[in-house]
């Protein structure tokens, strides 16, 4: 049996290496058009405020609107030799899935990074520029914290934004878990 003191202490442990375990920090963006003529950013950066506040916006402009029909899909890469598939890839229909978020819980969960600082959370038809405006770390390091244990490493979460099944940007965000 363990003493109380030697539960705290195990406590404050593991609550130590929990946080440890989970510090994840923006390592860079990258945004990219396919069809300038479709989609333009604006703007897309990350930014240090602090040593504990950063943040990620970007801003892309659609140029033929409304938007009907949209398909985001979403890989998680590790680095290893070369950016290896890690855990998800996985296409969603934003369309539908905005009619019915209970569906699928994987669209849920990534949707939940970055769904309080976007003005994407509305059904289709989208008819106006997309922000995701101040995404800050700390968010995404309590997003991670719920899917433990991730290794530690580099990682890319690429996506394919297809609009009318034709893949016109491209987001790119690096990320490092130590
Ligand atoms: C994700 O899966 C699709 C379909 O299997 C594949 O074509 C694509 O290359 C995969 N993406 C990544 C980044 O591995
Ligand atoms: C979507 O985001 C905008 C801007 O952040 C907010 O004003 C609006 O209430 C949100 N709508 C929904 C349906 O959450």
């Amino acid at each position: 049996m363990f003493s109380p003191v030697r539960l705290v202490q195990l406590s404050i442990f593991l609550y130590s290496f929990h946080q440890a375990v989970c510090k994840v920090e923006f390592a860079n963006i990258k945004c990219v058009t396919l069809d300038p003529e479709f989609a333009d950013f604006d703007y897309c950066y990350l930014k240090a405020v602090s040593r504990t506040y950063k943040y990620l916006s970007l801003r892309v402009k659609l140029l033929e609107t409304p938007i009907t029909k949209i398909k985001i899909n979403v890989a998680i890469l590790q680095r290893l030799n070369g950016y290896k598939p890690f855990l998800y890839n996985v296409t969603i229909d934003a369309c539908k899935f905005y009619k019915n978020q209970k569906s699928n819980p994987i669209a849920r969960y990534l949707y939940s990074f970055f769904k309080d600082y976007s003005n994407i959370n509305h059904s289709c038809p989208y008819d106006h520029d997309i922000i995701v405006e101040k995404l800050p770390i700390s968010h995404v390091n309590t997003q991670v914290t719920k899917v433990l244990p991730v290794p530690h490493g580099d990682y890319l979460f690429h996506s394919n934004w297809y609009a009318y099944d034709i893949n016109r940007a491209i987001v790119d965000v690096y990320a490092t878990i130590s």
